[in-house]
């Protein structure tokens, strides 16, 4: 009498941990996909080369209008000061008492990427960078 009871909930179980381990599987596969984002690639994609050159890197500014243009990157406080800087192109902290004009709408891994990328570019400052 108990048996059909029991292999029901065997199965269930059973059900249960398979599921559980594709769910870790894809989790897996995700983070590896994700863990080392390039930030050439997320400055492109996220166009922050419409206004900013990278002349270490060959990037150019792509707007016309060279007053809507930002400072040439890196600057060199980049080095020193990503945590601020990554809050700025957040939008949440303002920068000369603007908004920065274009809000960073990657991801937290996508943004620390892009900040490494240009802080190793920082090494050698950007010809005319001011860093203010
Ligand atoms: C629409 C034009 C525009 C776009 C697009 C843009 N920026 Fe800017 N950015 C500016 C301007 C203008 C400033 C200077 C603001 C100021 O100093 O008042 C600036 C400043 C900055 C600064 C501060 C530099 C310093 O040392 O003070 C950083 C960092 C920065 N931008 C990164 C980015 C990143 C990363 C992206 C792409 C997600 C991006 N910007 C996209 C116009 C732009």
């Amino acid at each position: 009498m108990t048996t059909p009871d029991a292999r029901l909930s065997a199965n269930r179980l059973h059900c249960g941990a398979r599921g559980t381990l594709a769910v870790i599987g894809l989790a897996l596969l995700a983070g590896g996909a994700q863990a080392a984002p390039d930030g050439k690639d997320v400055f492109l994609a996220q166009k922050c080369n419409t206004c900013h050159s990278v002349p270490a890197a060959g990037v150019e500014a792509t707007v016309k209008i060279e007053k809507m243009k930002g400072p040439a990157l890196p600057t060199a406080s980049m080095a020193t000061d990503v945590e601020r800087q990554s809050h700025v192109v957040r939008q949440e902290e303002l920068i000369d008492g603007k908004k920065h004009p274009k809000k960073f709408s990657g991801s937290d891994e996508e943004l620390a990427a892009l900040f490494g990328w240009l802080g190793q570019l920082a090494a050698e400052p950007a010809p005319g960078a001011s860093g203010e």
